[in-house]
């Protein structure tokens, strides 16, 4: 996959992506990251990327045209069409879902704005969709394309080591969170480890480590439990936990 990021910071952009898996994804030759800044596409001795905003108030707004040949340039690097998405806080939330059709695609132009933001005509000509990644206002794009290119390489086919990592995550194919994980000691001042994960019984594992997710899921993110759609089984299993020591997974067995 091959991703174009314009921004006024693509090094910033860069250097998160050069660390453990998007680093490896990278290396690998599963995904190519390539930077385009709107200021070396900017006119006059200041190279100006933004201007006073029409209609007053505060802060800047980002001009057309260091944007446009920024996007241009990135376009004209590879034959293949793309898609722009503009990191913003209006834009659609991102979700596991969404980052799934992302990784899916052969490439995409991330576009990061700073200040108050780019000018609408630019938005309404050049980008496809715009992507929030939550309810808050962060200084600029920069770090919500990271977090996009985070989520979207390691699912890329062979960027993680143990590829069920992936298929088990939080809000894998059924949108739950994920169980609780432990390690060794068996034994801890902190608390045991549940004694049904040493038992070696697979089948009570999986029935343990699904109860523990729906669990979860229910305490932590009811709005999730009611858009999954529970089977009969799920349903069970939630009872079970909603009446039992489940509801603290270091107290059940
Ligand atoms: N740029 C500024 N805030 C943002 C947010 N919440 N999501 C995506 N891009 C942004």
């Amino acid at each position: 996959m091959r991703i174009d990021l314009v921004s006024l910071f693509p090094e910033f952009v860069a250097q998160c992506a050069g660390f453990g898996v998007v680093g490896r994804a990278q290396e690998r030759g599963l995904l190519s990251i390539h930077g385009w800044n709107p200021r070396d596409y900017a006119e006059g001795n200041y190279r100006r990327v933004d201007d006073r905003p029409f209609g007053g108030g505060p802060g800047m707004v980002m001009l057309i045209d260091p944007l446009r040949a920024a996007i241009q340039a990135a376009r004209a690097a590879d034959p293949t069409p793309t898609q722009v998405v503009y990191l913003s806080p209006q834009g659609e939330r991102l979700t596991q879902a969404k980052v799934r059709e992302l990784a899916g695609r052969e490439r995409l132009i991330l576009l990061c704005g700073r200040y108050e933001g780019i000018d609408e005509r630019l938005i309404a000509a050049e980008v496809d969709e715009e992507l929030s990644i939550g309810d808050y206002v962060l200084s600029g794009g920069e770090l919500a394309a990271a977090v996009v290119i985070d989520a979207v390489a390691r699912l890329q086919e062979g960027a993680l080591n143990d590829a069920e990592s992936a298929a088990q995550d939080s809000f894998d194919e059924d949108g739950l969170l994920d169980c609780p994980h432990y390690t060794r000691p068996v034994e801890h001042e902190l608390g045991s480890v549940p004694a049904v994960l040493q038992s070696g019984n697979h089948a009570e594992i999986a029935r343990w480590r699904r109860m523990q997710a729906l669990g979860r899921t229910w305490q932590r993110r009811p709005d999730l439990i009611d858009e999954a759609g529970l089977s009969k089984a799920d349903r069970k299993l939630l009872d079970a936990f909603r009446a039992g020591p489940g509801a603290d997974p270091a107290k059940s067995t």
